[in-house]
Order: structure tokens, then C-alpha cells, then sequence
């Protein structure tokens, strides 16, 4: 039960978060044993960059705590969907938290939001997905990829979120999302290399009252020929994002005082730079961070009328 209630205590069975840097964490279950490579059971010791740590000496330890590495030291946190998707395993490319937060702003989801979602990939989404609708709501999720459907089932279990979600295994494109789901979701969110096949499953997905549905895509031919079926199917307020997250540094600096007498120059010939005097003041600074991320994906989203609407135009 390590993402879904606060626990104040570390058991065995918990997955948490090491946490030694905002660039430097990981994520792990704490099983006193595990399997080496000559598949012999021993004492499960994880290393990190400021060394390691018996994990079984993690047991009834607080949430929160200050543990020591053996070169160093480090915080054991309870995950959250946020440092999961950092820390997680990476079966496929996965969705970050810059465009996570945009996709479930646009899809207005709120607790008690039905939702559909494809693909499950590495389940990075997913996780927020859950924390966002739950205890009412609900995520039907699916993929075509046998082996990541079961590994996000059985991580679902493990993290003790399983009753706010199903994973089915499933070619959407062909076989659409099943007769159980017509007009069922409020919000459908694809993350598919060719969403625009989804799209006539996704209406009858989607509730008579209408709802949103979001694609994700890396290339903007993807977004093109996204919206133009997107229109074809009766969807309207089209819209289309880039979320491009640029950090910034609010510090203190201690800053050198100008000297301006130095600028005064006693022959046409002397140096005019201004020198630094010794006093200093300690100025509050603004700066970039040295590095700005990239493009990830662009971000479509779309509303679908009530059906009554749909008809009415069509008139
Ligand atoms: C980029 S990954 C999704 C990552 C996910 N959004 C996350 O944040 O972890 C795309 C997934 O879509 C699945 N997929 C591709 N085409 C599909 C289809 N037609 N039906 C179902 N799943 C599909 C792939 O197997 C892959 O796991």
C-alpha cells in the first residue's frame, strides 16, 4: 500500500524512494533478500553514486528519515506519482510531468472522472491518471504489448492502486475499446504512434454528454493528420500545445561593489576598466538553470458535443 495511503513507517514489501539529489533518486522494494546473478538468495544491498545501503536496515524506519549510504547519506521517502515517473522502470518512452500536468488540466479531470487511456507503456501516466480521479473514478487502460500490460497489472497491485484501474490487453486501433465501455469514459487520452486510428473507438467511448479526449505525439505530422480526423468525427475547440518547462533560480549572490573613483583617470592614457572594490553586497538573483529540456510531444485536445448537439449539426 505504498501509493495510495500515507504511511508514517517503513514495512517490508514497500516500494520507496532514496532520495539524494532532485537529479539523483531511486526507487526500489524493500525485501530484506534477492536473487543474485548465480540465482543465490542474499542480502539485498542497493548502491548508489555516495554508496550503499542494506535495504532490510530500512525496515521501521520513518518515512522521511536521514539514512546513511556508506559514502555519504540520503532520504527515504514514500513514493508519489511524481517521483515514480522519474524513478520508474522504462519499458517504452514515457510521458513527464511538465505535459502529465497539462494533459489532466486539459482533460478536466477531477475525482470520479471515468477515463480510457492507451498506451499503458511504462505506466508513467497511468499513476497520475489514478491519484487524479480516485477513490470515485476510474482508468481503463490498454496495450497491445503482452509483457507491459502484465507488468503494469502487477505493479498496479504492488503499489496498491489496483481498484482504480483495469489493464487490458488489446489492439485499440482494430479492436477499439469493448462493447462494456460505449459511453462510458469522460475523458479518453491516447499516447499511440497512430492515434488518428483510435479515434472513431474513442466517440463511442465517450459519454452522450460528450467529454475530451487528449493525444500525445512526438512529431507534428502525427498532430496534422490527428486534427484533421479529430474534426471529421464532430470534435470541436481543436486545440494544440508544446508544455516547454524552463526553470528558474531564485538565490542570493554576494555581488561586488563599483568602485567609480577608479574610473576616474588621472592621464588621458591610464586604464578606464573599474575595479573591484572589497565590500560586497548581497544581492537576491534570478537566473536561468544551465540546462532547458527539450521538445518531448505535442499535446492535442479536443472536446466532443452532447450527442443531441452532434445530431443538431449535422441537421
Ligand atoms: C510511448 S508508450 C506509452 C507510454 C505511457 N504514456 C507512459 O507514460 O508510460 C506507447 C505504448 O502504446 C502501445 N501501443 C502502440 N500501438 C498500440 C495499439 N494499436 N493498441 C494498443 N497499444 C498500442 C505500445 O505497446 C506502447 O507500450
Amino acid at each position: 500500500m505504498s501509493f495510495y495511503e500515507c504511511k508514517s513507517e517503513i514495512e517490508e514489501g514497500d516500494i520507496v524512494v532514496l532520495y539524494l539529489g532532485p537529479q539523483n533518486m531511486h526507487s526500489f522494494e524493500v525485501t530484506p533478500k534477492i536473487l543474485n546473478r548465480k540465482d543465490e538468495m542474499v542480502e539485498n544491498v542497493f548502491q548508489t553514486t555516495y554508496g550503499a545501503i542494506k535495504v532490510p536496515s530500512l525496515i521501521g524506519k520513518k518515512y522521511g528519515s536521514k539514512v546513511e549510504l556508506s559514502r555519504g547519506w540520503a532520504f527515504v521517502l514514500q513514493p508519489t506519482s511524481e517521483l515514480w515517473t522519474v524513478t520508474l522502470p522504462h519499458r517504452t518512452q514515457i510521458i513527464y510531468t511538465a505535459d502529465i500536468s497539462l494533459i489532466i488540466h486539459l482533460l478536466e479531470l477531477t475525482p470520479g472522472s471515468i477515463v480510457i487511456e492507451t498506451g499503458t507503456g511504462s505506466g508513467s501516466l497511468s499513476h497520475s491518471l489514478i491519484r487524479t480521479i480516485r477513490p470515485h473514478g476510474y482508468l481503463y487502460t490498454f496495450d497491445f504489448h503482452k509483457q507491459r500490460v502484465e507488468l503494469a497489472s502487477a505493479e498496479f497491485v504492488k503499489h496498491g492502486i489496483q481498484k482504480f484501474v483495469t489493464v487490458s490487453h488489446r489492439d485499440v486501433c482494430i479492436e477499439g475499446f469493448g462493447d462494456d465501455l460505449q459511453h462510458k469514459a469522460d475523458a479518453v487520452f491516447l499516447d499511440l504512434p497512430h492515434p488518428w486510428l483510435a479515434i472513431e473507438h474513442a466517440v463511442k467511448t465517450l459519454k452522450k454528454s460528450g467529454g475530451k479526449l487528449c493525444s500525445f505525439s512526438p512529431c507534428i505530422e502525427q498532430v496534422q493528420q490527428t486534427c484533421f480526423t479529430l474534426e471529421t468525427a464532430g470534435f470541436v475547440d481543436i486545440r494544440t500545445y508544446e508544455s516547454l518547462q524552463r526553470e528558474l533560480n531564485v538565490s542570493y549572490k554576494n555581488v561586488p561593489h563599483l568602485n567609480l573613483d577608479c574610473l576616474k583617470r588621472k592621464h588621458s592614457s591610464d586604464e578606464v576598466l573599474p575595479k573591484k572594490s572589497e565590500d560586497q553586497d548581497k544581492i537576491l538573483t534570478v537566473t536561468h538553470a544551465p540546462s532547458l529540456p527539450g521538445h518531448t510531444g505535442y499535446v492535442t485536445i479536443a472536446t466532443l458535443p452532447p450527442l443531441f448537439a452532434r445530431i443538431t449539426q449535422d441537421k
